[in-house]
C-alpha cells in the first residue's frame, strides 16, 4: 500500500458490539491482561483508563533506556488519561477513548490488538515508556519514560482501503497544527512523508500501519519528543533531534496540554480526510521542507538524485530527475542533499 510503512495481513474477527455496549473499560481490561487498572471514569463513550504495571515494576524504578542513559521514571508528573480527556471536546472521534499504559512494547501493537478485537475508532493508546518502540523502515524509536508522548490511534476511515494512505499526510498536517497550538509562535515543518521538524530538527515521527480486509483498521503511531533536553538524546541524534521543550525556550511542558492539542487538531482535520483531502495536501506542501530542493531518493530498488517539485493529489511526492524525467515517490525515504 503506498505511503504505508508496513502492511499487515488481515487477522480480523467480527467487532464485539456487545462488549462495546456493555462497557469499554471491561473490554480493554480483558484485552490488556497483566496490568492493573487504577482508574476508570466516565460513561462508556467517554472512557479514560490509566494502567499501571504489575507490582514487580514499581514507579520510580530506574529503567535503562539506551546506551548510557538511565533515568528515574518519576522525575516528571505521570500522564493521566483523565487529564487529557478533560481538555477534549465532547463531540470528538479521535481520542474518544484514551488508554495510558505505564510500559509496553509498542503502542502500535497494542492499538492493532485492539483493532482486531473490534475496539472503537478513535481509541488512543499512550504509553509512558515503550521497550520496543519502532520507527519507519524498521528503525528503533527511542521512547524515554515520561519525556515524550508515545501514542497510537486506532482508525477505521470511511474510505476505500486504497485511499487509506492519505492517513500519512493527514497525520503530518494534524500533528503540525497540534504542535503550533501547543507552542504558539513556533512553525512546524513537514519532511515528507511525515516527520515533523521544529527549528530544523526532527521533533516528531509518525508510523502508519494497516490491516486490510472486512473490519480492517489502520494504526497511526505518533512519537513526540516533549521534554527531553539535548543531553537526553543519544550523541548521534543530538544534532538532528529536538524536543518541544528545546524548541520553545527550555522550560518543561505540560504533556497533558500538548497531548490534547494534538488530539484536538487531528480530530478537527479528520473529516477532510474524506471530504477535502486536496486542502490537506496543499497544507502539507506549504509546510514541506523539500520543495525546490535537491534530494537523494532511497527506495528498496534504487537510489537516485532528483529535484522535489510538488505533492501529488494522493500525497505522494513528485520529483524531477537530472534527465528531465518526472517520477512519483510513494514510499522509501528521501534526504536533502547537503543537509543533515
Ligand atoms: C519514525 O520517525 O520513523 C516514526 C516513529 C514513530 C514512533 C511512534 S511512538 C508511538 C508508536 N509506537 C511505536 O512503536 N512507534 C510509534
Amino acid at each position: 500500500m503506498p505511503l504505508f510503512d508496513e502492511y499487515r495481513p488481515s487477522q480480523q474477527r467480527r467487532p464485539r458490539q456487545k462488549d462495546a455496549q456493555n462497557g469499554l473499560c471491561s473490554f480493554f481490561n480483558r484485552l490488556l491482561t497483566g496490568e492493573e487498572v487504577i482508574r476508570k471514569s466516565g460513561p462508556p463513550n467517554r472512557v479514560a483508563v490509566t494502567f499501571l504495571p504489575s507490582a514487580a515494576k514499581p514507579q520510580g524504578e530506574a529503567s535503562r533506556l539506551s546506551e548510557g542513559i538511565t533515568q528515574e521514571k518519576n522525575l516528571a508528573p505521570p500522564l493521566e488519561a483523565d487529564a487529557i480527556l478533560a481538555r477534549l471536546p465532547e463531540s470528538r472521534r479521535i481520542g474518544r477513548t484514551i488508554l495510558v499504559l505505564e510500559e509496553t512494547g509498542s503502542t502500535n501493537d497494542v492499538a492493532a490488538q485492539l483493532g482486531r478485537a473490534g475496539a472503537p475508532e478513535g481509541t488512543a493508546v499512550f504509553a509512558e515508556c515503550q521497550t520496543a518502540g519502532r520507527g519507519r523502515l524498521s528503525r528503533r524509536w527511542e521512547s524515554q519514560a515520561r519525556r515524550g508522548l508515545w501514542f497510537s490511534l486506532l482508525l477505521r476511515p470511511a474510505l476505500a482501503q486504497a485511499d487509506w494512505a492519505r492517513l500519512t499526510t493527514w497525520a503530518a498536517v494534524g500533528v503540525a497544527r497540534g504542535l503550533e497550538e501547543a507552542l504558539p509562535g513556533c512553525r512546524a515543518a513537514i519532511k515528507w512523508p511525515n516527520d515533523i521538524y521544529l527549528g530544523g530538527k526532527k521533533a516528531v515521527g509518525i508510523l502508519c500501519e494497516s490491516a486490510a480486509g472486512p473490519g480492517g483498521y489502520a494504526v497511526v503511531g505518533i512519537g513526540v519528543n516533549v521534554n527531553q533536553t539535548r543531553a537526553d538524546f543519544p550523541a548521534e541524534l543530538q544534532e538532528r533531534a529536538t524536543s518541544l521543550r528545546n524548541a520553545s525556550g527550555g522550560a518543561p511542558l505540560d504533556r497533558h496540554a500538548a497531548a490534547a492539542a494534538l488530539l484536538r487538531q487531528l480530530d478537527a482535520l479528520y473529516p477532510a480526510l474524506e471530504h477535502d483531502f486536496a486542502a490537506v495536501v496543499a497544507e502539507a506542501q506549504a509546510r514541506s521542507l523539500l520543495m525546490g530542493r535537491t534530494l537523494t531518493v532511497h527506495t528498496p530498488c534504487e537510489t537516485y538524485a532528483a529535484l522535489a517539485e510538488a505533492l501529488e493529489p494522493d500525497g505522494s511526492l513528485r520529483v524531477r530527475c537530472a534527465d528531465g524525467s518526472v517520477r512519483r515517490v510513494a514510499g522509501g525515504e528521501v534526504s536533502i542533499t547537503g543537509w543533515q
